[in-house]
């Protein structure tokens, strides 16, 4: 099938959560291995594809304006294909399918969550019969995992340990479009960390709309320290994942963030809210105390881990009581960074049907008075790395200046340092530097490499 492919020139457009960056290294991995070239631009592009995100109304409303616009961009000079051709696949396409064809005349392509794999069939019967097409399945082909990726770094891999989720958190359209959870084969997991190890991998992030509940489906128990333990014995350097629900984090998991060697000292344990009221409404099924003293025992077993949260502010029914309740909740845990969002009405979703009457200027005061607190906050726990010398993973230079490297330290934050004279700032990329810390700024901490 690949000669329709040959020659031709492809890009990636993606939106959303790690679950669709890690699609579209897959969709990368397939279209390279049929002999399309990447690019970075729509202008290049003989063949554009959407990787697509509805979690909140802002990134939906978007989409449609942008693959609208592309018939305006003149086709590459040289195109084989004589056209180009577009697709929509991710979480949009899974929600809307055909009725994109129809909104988007210069469509060629739907596919969804559940059907990566038919994209270049899909792709490729639009380019030979002129057949515009939307495949969307229910459920599916499992896991992206078995197409070929084409990783956007070599030192560092996604690994989806499940897909999907059960939760229904009242406010949420993922369970919607991503489907039911399903957790792949412990066996295949460490089989597939090993290959990334071999491979010269330094750091792997577990991925899951919620980690913590891995294994429900397979073995009838949450089995996810499994899942830690036999992907630290693989001898990866960095071990992180993303995402944990609070009401399933275990004290067993919370254990091993003290005696995992590979397990880093960061957590993203999302708390959407710090008021009990508006847990329940938003069916997080966890209270504040519960949270509070989950907290509590992290700091017990890693006094030093950093700490990172989701937060929805203007939730249908947040009263000023409720927003100080998460105020405080975010003073009182002090976060190295949390993610704020204002709440936006999803369809289908059972907080759709809230009465939701908070002015929005109300809403946009507590979410600025909110912003302004995470920040300081940062910038406090940024203050008590000065004078540390961290473990820095490089990544690459700043993208102001080709003369500073920039990684990541153990707890995931932004550290930038200038590149020791005659060293090639590319040999660095992928091994790990100590820097000692000697500024320390609300988003990134700067120093120099000690002995590189
Ligand atoms: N499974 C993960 C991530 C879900 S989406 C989790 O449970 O944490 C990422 C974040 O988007 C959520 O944590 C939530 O804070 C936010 N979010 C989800 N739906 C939203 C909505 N309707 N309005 C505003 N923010 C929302
Ligand atoms: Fe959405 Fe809740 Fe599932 Fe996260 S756990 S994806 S917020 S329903
Ligand atoms: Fe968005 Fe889909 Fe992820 S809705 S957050 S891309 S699961």
């Amino acid at each position: 099938m690949s000669s329709v492919f040959e020659g031709t020139t492809f890009c990636i457009h993606t939106f959303g959560c790690q679950m669709n960056k890690h699609d579209s290294e897959r969709v990368s991995g397939m279209l390279e291995g049929l002999g399309s070239l990447p690019v970075e631009t729509i202008e290049e592009a003989d063949l554009v594809v959407f990787m697509t995100c509805c979690v909140r109304e802002a990134a939906d409303t978007r989409l449609y304006g942008q693959v609208a616009s592309m018939k305006n961009i003149p086709l590459r000079e040289g195109s084989p294909l004589g056209k180009r051709y577009s697709a929509v696949g991710g979480c949009i396409g899974q929600r809307d399918g055909e009725k994109l064809l129809k909104a988007l005349p210069h469509l060629d392509v739907v596919f969804g969550t559940h059907n990566l794999g038919s994209l270049p069939g899909l792709l490729r019967r639009a380019i030979e019969r002129h057949d515009r097409a939307s495949e969307v399945l229910e459920a599916g082909e499992a896991f992206s995992s078995d197409l070929p990726t084409a990783r956007e770094h070599t030192w560092a891999a996604w690994l989806p340990i499940t897909v999907g989720c059960n939760n229904f958190c009242s406010y949420c359209i993922v369970p919607y479009v991503r489907g039911r959870e399903k957790s792949r084969k412990l066996e295949d997991i460490a089989q597939e960390a090993r290959g990334y190890v071999e491979a010269g991998v330094k750091e792997i992030t577990l991925l899951g709309q919620n980690v913590n509940s891995y294994g429900r489906d397979l073995y009838g128990e949450p089995r996810f320290v499994d899942v830690l333990d036999a992907v630290d014995a693989t001898g990866i350097e960095r071990l992180r994942f993303a995402t944990s629900h609070p009401k399933d984090l275990t004290d067993e998991v919370i254990e091993r963030f003290g005696t995992l060697r590979s397990l880093m000292p960061a957590l993203h344990l999302p708390v959407q809210s710090g008021s009990n009221r508006i847990l329940e409404a938003m069916n997080r099924r966890y209270t504040r105390e519960r949270y509070l003293s989950l907290i509590e025992k992290l700091r017990a077993v890693r006094p030093d881990i950093a700490l990172s949260t989701d937060i929805i502010v203007g939730f249908p029914g947040e009263t000023e009581a409720d927003f100080m309740e998460t105020y405080r909740l975010v003073e009182e845990v002090g976060y190295s960074q949390v993610f704020t969002f204002i709440y936006s009405k999803r369809e289908g979703t059972p907080a759709a049907e809230m009465e939701d009457d908070t002015p929005r200027e109300v809403i946009q005061d507590r979410f600025d008075r909110l912003v302004d607190l995470v920040q300081r906050k940062a910038f406090e726990a940024n203050q008590a790395e000065l004078g540390a010398v961290v473990d820095v993973l490089v990544e690459g230079t700043s993208k102001r200046d080709g003369a500073i490297l920039a990684g990541k330290s153990p707890k995931n934050q932004t550290v930038h340092a200038p590149i020791p004279s005659g060293i090639d700032a590319a040999a660095l990329i992928g091994s790990t530097v100590p820097v000692r810390i000697e500024e320390a700024r609300t988003w990134y901490l700067s120093g120099t490499v000690v002995d590189a």
